[in-house]
């Protein structure tokens, strides 16, 4: 176990008709709010209406940044940013899935940053002092954002799609209602489902060897998934489907299972490179590239990790240890196709010769991945493989 400091200060309001305690959560934000949401499935299933009636029952100003994009854009950004000074903005609520609440997250940091907010992808972490306090509204489960400091945003220019992290970023509190999941199509739910799964993934296949207790709720966070996504794509007002699975996703990526051991991330490195450069659905990217990933980083080195995985999340049995690591991997992709994911990046429309130069953006900075460190070769060998 290495040394960590522990802190995951958002407050979660879990459970039907939380949004009720909205009101309660903004007294501390000021009362200029912008509210961030995405294309409009928010207007159709009712959940805009319960916010901005919540909002003007208790005399909130808001105003509204609309049409932010899956694969979010810093030009959606910009534009928050701008909307946020004309109005002399004091809060922001996020109310979606990942890229509505990452955007707003930039939103929040940009607004105490002189330059252009892309440069903090750019300069990295160190360039965010302070940011705009937020809140989520939930609608989708599958990022962890509603509980994490971290912010993916994609620049259409450079095709980039880059992070950034910081505590500062952390929303102050999520509303976890399940019930407002139901309208999430099945496709966005699989894709949810698989960006959990990969979340724990990258975390459970670490380098450090002493992580017992992170390996035993790694391997419980998996095992939810493996129940709860097919769950929710066959019943979707299934309410404990949707509420294990929207836990779990918190669960995932707000820090528990990093702490205390070093991370991989190379496979989300990868899929951000894809998505820059194709705007693929992330969770879609993350099933077609995290078998190829597992295949190339299976060595005699690596084996007892994956057996250990096959064992535990697959209950794979045997006597060849490299026999149960390959069936740990098979079943891993076998679960991703059963939820309707493709195999193949051909199958989602990239092309054959951009895999060059997509690996060369993988690893512009640094290589990646800490479990096996990848240079560009590694990159470019994988996503051939997953072509
Ligand atoms: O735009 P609207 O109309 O709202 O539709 C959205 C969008 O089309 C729809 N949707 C969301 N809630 C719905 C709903 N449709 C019906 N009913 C509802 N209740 O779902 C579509 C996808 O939404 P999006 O927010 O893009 O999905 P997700 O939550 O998967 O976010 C993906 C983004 O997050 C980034 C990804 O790279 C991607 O850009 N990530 C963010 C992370 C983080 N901040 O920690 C970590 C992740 O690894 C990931 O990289
Ligand atoms: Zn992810």
């Amino acid at each position: 176990m290495l040394d960590f400091t522990y802190l995951v200060p958002t407050k979660v309001l879990f459970g039907r008709n939380t949004i009720e305690r909205l009101s309660e959560e903004l007294k501390t934000f000021g009362k200029r709010i912008l509210i961030v949401y995405g294309k409009g499935s928010i207007k159709k299933n009712g959940i805009y209406d319960s916010v901005t009636t919540l909002l003007r029952r208790n005399s909130v100003t808001y105003h509204e940044l609309s049409g932010v994009q899956p694969n979010p854009r810093i030009s959606s950004v910009r534009q928050g940013i701008a909307r946020c000074r004309e109005h002399d903005i004091d809060g922001i609520i996020a109310i979606g899935g990942g890229s509505v609440i990452d955007c707003a997250k930039t939103i929040a940091a940009g607004f105490y940053y002189e330059g252009d907010p892309w440069d903090l992808f750019v300069l990295g972490d160190s360039a965010i002092k302070q940011a705009l306090p937020i809140g989520t509204v939930l609608t989708m489960t599958g990022t962890g954002s509603e509980m994490n400091g971290n912010a993916v945003i994609s620049n259409e220019d450079t095709e980039q799609k880059l992070a950034i992290h910081h505590s500062v970023l952390r929303p102050r509190f999520s509303i976890l209602d399940p019930t407002y999941t139901f309208t999430v199509p099945t496709h966005h739910i699989a894709a949810g489902t698989i960006d959990i799964f990969s979340h724990i993934l990258e975390q459970y296949f670490s380098p450090t060897k002493d992580a017992f207790v992170q390996n035993r709720i790694a391997e419980a966070l998996l095992l939810t998934c493996v129940n709860y996504g097919p769950l929710a794509i066959k019943q979707p007002k299934n309410y404990e489907a949707r509420a294990q699975l929207m836990w779990t996703s918190s669960l995932a990526l707000n820090g528990l299972l990093g702490y205390g051991r070093i991370t991989d991330w190379a496979t989300h490195g990868i899929e951000h490179a894809v998505s820059a450069a194709y705007d693929v659905t992330h969770g879609v990217g993350l099933a077609i590239l995290t078998p190829h990933w597992m295949d190339y980083v299976l060595t005699e080195e690596t084996t007892d990790k994956f057996v250990e995985y096959a064992q535990n999340v697959w209950k794979i049995t045997g006597r060849d240890t490299h026999t149960i690591a390959r069936k740990g991997i098979m079943k891993t992709q076998k679960f991703f196709t059963s939820l309707g994911m493709p195999t193949t990046l051909r199958a989602v429309g990239v092309k054959e010769e951009k895999l060059t130069d997509i690996a060369e953006k993988t690893v512009m900075y640094k290589p990646i991945g800490k479990f096996k460190r990848l240079e560009k070769n590694d990159v470019l060998i994988i996503l051939q493989n997953a072509f």
